[in-house]
């Protein structure tokens, strides 16, 4: 049965840490760009937070739905992104057994955040589960056959991993005897065969990445059967089969901002952070304790704004006027820190106050997210379901 052309497919995810803090703010507003392009997949990574703790079933529950909240809030639209639950959905676990066997070793001693936790830590409190958690993240983008995977640039090192994994389980699985004959045999169901022949050919021969690009955009474009996309897409790449879709991370540039004590990022775990829903009058407070410019002694000592971390919040939340006024005004000495901040958390209001605004609704009826939370498990089970027979039917296991 021929599927409708493919759009680009994007996933993501964070572990569910409760409401979410301005430093989210950029990646979500990502997310939300996305919606209008792709097709979108957003995640709890709810097993993922089991590395750090285990916590009783209410409190895991509440931080979920705050953060869906925020997620809302920033303009995630649950009609157009699938928003789901990762231990909803067996799929992930599942998947996860199979490409652990796919996944040599030494790629997961690399990563870093592993190898940082084992430089430290004894090795006793180090768990299988830690070692294993990027193909546990593998498995979270490979169910739903994710293209792009917008995450912040910690995460990038285990996107490529995904990346690799997939390609090497396409390489073991998707390489049947004939392959290369049923490759040529459905070149002919394009509407541009003769194109697409030209672009794989450019893409083997010369290592032509744009050409690999534009064969992968024909084929999408396309009306095609499940297996022939997959031997289509695969042979734009050089490849076999594409049965796992190889993901790329989505380097978008984030902002970092940094935390209210100057750290280099704000964290809700060093309390130095500022909610993506907190009022006004609570964030002002927390400003006017931020620490400026050493140099800005006295009202009348001129500073350097480059220096002051509460500059730094004017050039990620105030308009271009007040930023050239601000920066004229200290190093002028023509307006005190006290005003600085002032203007800063009208900048700050005027961002987060229509966030405010979208989530009363849900946090008035809790309810209504576990509806969403339904939906969008259902959808995304459907998908992944698809791509887990696929699994079983490349590696020998009999379906499930
Ligand atoms: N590891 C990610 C984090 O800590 C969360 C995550 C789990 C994720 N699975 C994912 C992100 C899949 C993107 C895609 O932030
Ligand atoms: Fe920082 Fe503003 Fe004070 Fe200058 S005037 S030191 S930018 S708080």
């Amino acid at each position: 049965m021929a599927e409708a052309p493919r759009r680009p497919r994007v996933l993501s995810g964070m572990r569910p840490t409760g409401m979410l803090h301005l430093g989210h703010l950029f990646l979500l507003r990502k997310w939300v760009e996305l919606q209008e392009t792709s097709d979108c997949s957003f995640f709890v990574a709810d097993y993922h937070a089991l590395t750090t703790g285990v916590r009783n079933e209410r409190e895991a529950k509440a931080n979920s739905i705050d953060m869906l909240v925020c997620w809302l809030a920033a303009g995630l639209d649950p009609e157009r992104s699938t928003l789901f639950i990762q231990s909803q959905l067996r799929e992930h676990a599942e998947l996860h057994l199979v490409l652990s066997m796919v996944c040599p070793l030494p790629w997961l001693e690399r990563v870093p955040s592993f190898k940082d936790k084992a430089d430290t830590a004894k090795r006793e409190d180090l768990s299988y589960g830690l070692l294993g958690y990027p193909v546990l993240q593998a498995a979270d983008i490979i169910a739903h056959s994710a293209d792009h995977v917008p995450v912040g640039d910690d995460q990038e090192a285990h996107v490529e991993l995904a990346a690799r994994v997939a390609r090497t389980f396409n390489d073991r699985f998707g390489k049947p005897d004939g392959w290369q004959e049923r490759l040529a045999e459905l070149e002919e169901q394009l509407p541009d065969a003769k194109e697409y022949r030209r672009l794989r050919q450019a893409a083997a021969q010369d290592g032509d990445a744009a050409a690999r690009g534009k064969a992968r955009e024909l084929v999408d474009a396309a009306e095609l059967g499940r297996e022939a996309r997959q031997v289509l897409r695969g042979g734009a790449d050089g490849g076999g089969r594409e049965i796992l879709v190889p993901p790329a991370p989505l380097k978008a540039e984030v902002s970092r901002l940094a935390g209210l004590d100057g750290q280099a990022k704000m964290s809700k775990s060093e309390r130095n952070d500022i909610g993506m829903l907190e009022d006004r009058e609570s964030f002002a407070a927390k400003l006017k304790a931020m620490p400026t410019d050493p140099a800005r002694v006295r009202r009348s000592d001129p500073g350097t704004p480059a220096k002051c971390p509460v500059y730094g919040y004017h050039r990620l939340f105030s308009a271009e006027e007040i930023q050239s006024q601000v920066a004229e005004g200290c190093q002028s000495a023509g307006i005190g820190c006290i005003e600085c901040k002032g203007l800063l958390a009208d900048g700050i209001e005027a961002q987060v106050a229509p966030l405010r605004q979208r989530a009363e609704p849900w946090l008035r009826d809790r309810d209504k997210i576990d509806a969403i939370i339904k939906q969008g498990n259902d959808r995304a089970r459907a998908h992944a379901a698809g791509v887990l027979s696929d699994v079983r039917r490349a590696v020998g296991l009999p379906q499930a």
